[in-house]
């Protein structure tokens, strides 16, 4: 077991600290012909022969959509203060928009009341990457119509949850929405084209803006809304002004490109000369920046997992080359992500103080271990335990350092549908059996439900 965080003694969060653990629709629910849920882009993707590892698809995934209630008891057995799930977009207008789909509605107050009443705090996603399919044909986030699709949608889940939902996300990782699905092609829809996805992460963000415009109108039960980001800190491999300038290009592409928008409400300089010479994109309207700018965040969320090393390009028309570490020690994940808690310190302290947002949250950060019970049906994943230590002792130092670090959300409560990587890769604190869907805690669950007893280890 790795003992980064066992040469600190006491380590305490405060008492309000909002531990909990993260899932989304698509990963966990299955059910996806049941009470009108119309077909999205996942189902397309999965179902698209040489797509996902194995040809595995969401189809019945964790079952967590008749197994809620199951779902939410484990959590309260763990001790949890907090829940991040996601709405499945298809499930409230099957084709995106047009007729609202009553029973889809009512599975997510079903839910959240079932959280509540266990005295879990929901924090809601709306959009996790399930982009409804009928949306999709019509161009999906390349079109500017997708955007009033998503207040439609984002408007009617404010109507039916805002009195019992504090916590509102807009999107997750819209880097990866936009430049996995659409750029690498490794993500549904699976286009590749790069022009494309940056007219896709415009979208996306302007979305997120408007979202935030129109919840304004909610506020009065006390609602807060944020976005989450995957950010990774960027480290030039030498302090050669070569190596710092490719940093400095992928913090543009993969950080401030999202973080300068939502926070300063224009796009980073550096990066949009490049872009509009290379793609000719985005197409801004006039009145774009000024939904950015109009839109005040309440809280960033932040997801974690690894960092990059840069150094100058290799080849014309590239603005980096990306290394991989390779020092003594170094140790990587079942997902090939190197470990690096430290990297966690660094990202959330240059947030605050270049960015200054008034709450943050981790929403993200766990590991894929190998895990298999031993005879006795325990799963012993001390790797697991020691990467959350060492993550959480780097927030906490943040914390310490001046950052509003408000909770933690680890991913993920349960093993559950990895995207691509199918059901190869196990991210949860409680392990799923996918033949019987027998749920087991895993030692990081038994270990988490004492941390969070104590507020701190
Ligand atoms: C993040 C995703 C989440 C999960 C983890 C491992 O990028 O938001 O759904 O797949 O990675």
């Amino acid at each position: 077991m790795q003992s980064g965080g066992a040469q600190v003694t006491e380590i305490q969060f405060p008492k309000d600290f909002l531990w909990g653990t993260a899932t989304a629709s698509y990963q966990i629910e299955g059910a996806v012909n049941e009470d009108g849920r119309g077909e999205t882009i996942w189902d397309r993707f999965s179902h698209t022969p040489e797509k996902v590892y194995d040809n595995q698809n969401g189809d019945v995934a964790c079952d967590h959509y008749h197994r809620y209630r199951e779902d939410i008891r484990l959590m309260k057995e763990i001790g949890l203060k907090s829940y991040r799930f996601s709405i499945a977009w298809a499930r409230i207008y099957p084709s995106g928009g047009g007729k609202l789909n009553t029973p889809g509605i009512d599975f997510y107050q079903r839910l959240v009341d079932e959280l509540l009443g266990n005295g879990i705090i929901p924090m809601v996603t709306l959009y996790h990457w399930d982009l409804p399919q009928s949306l999709q044909d019509k161009g999906g986030w390349s079109r500017r119509d997708t955007v009033k699709y998503f207040l439609d949608f984002a408007g009617a889940m404010f109507d039916a949850l805002c009195d019992r939902v504090q916590l509102w996300i807009t999107h997750n990782e819209p880097w990866v929405a936009a430049y996995m699905g659409y750029k690498t092609g490794d993500h549904a829809p699976g286009i590749r084209d790069a022009g494309t996805a940056l007219q896709v992460a415009h979208h996306l963000l302007l979305s997120h803006a408007q979202a935030v415009q129109l919840f304004q109108e909610y506020k009065k039960t006390g609602g807060q809304i944020g976005i989450t980001l995957n950010i990774a800190p960027a480290y030039p491999d030498t302090d050669s002004p070569e190596d710092e300038q490719a940093a400095q290009y992928y913090d543009g592409y993969q950080n401030r490109w999202f973080l300068d928008p939502i926070f300063k409400g224009r796009y980073p300089e550096d990066m949009f000369e490049l872009y509009r010479r290379q793609y000719k994109a985005p197409r801004i309207e006039s009145e774009d920046l000024e939904d950015f700018k109009k839109s005040r965040i309440d809280f960033l969320g932040v997801n974690y997992y690894m960092r990059k090393i840069l150094r100058r390009p290799e080849r014309q028309n590239e603005l980096y080359a990306e290394l991989r570490p390779d020092y003594q020690g170094v140790q990587f994940t079942e997902m090939d992500w190197e470990v690096y808690p430290d990297g966690l310190y660094t990202l959330l302290t240059r947030i605050q103080k270049d960015y200054d947002p008034p709450a943050l949250y981790v929403t993200e950060n766990g590991i894929a271990c190998r895990d298999t019970p031993s005879t006795d049906g325990q799963i012993q994943d001390d790797e697991r335990i020691a990467y959350l230590q060492d993550h959480f002792n780097a927030a906490h130092r943040a914390m310490q350092a001046g950052v509003k670090l408000k909770g933690y959300q680890v991913w993920s409560l349960i093993d559950n549908f990895e995207w691509a990587y199918g059901y190869s890769k196990r991210f949860g604190i409680v392990y799923v059996d996918y033949k019987t869907q027998a749920r087991t805690l895993k030692k990081s669950a038994h270990w988490y439900r004492e941390l969070i007893s104590n507020s701190g280890f």
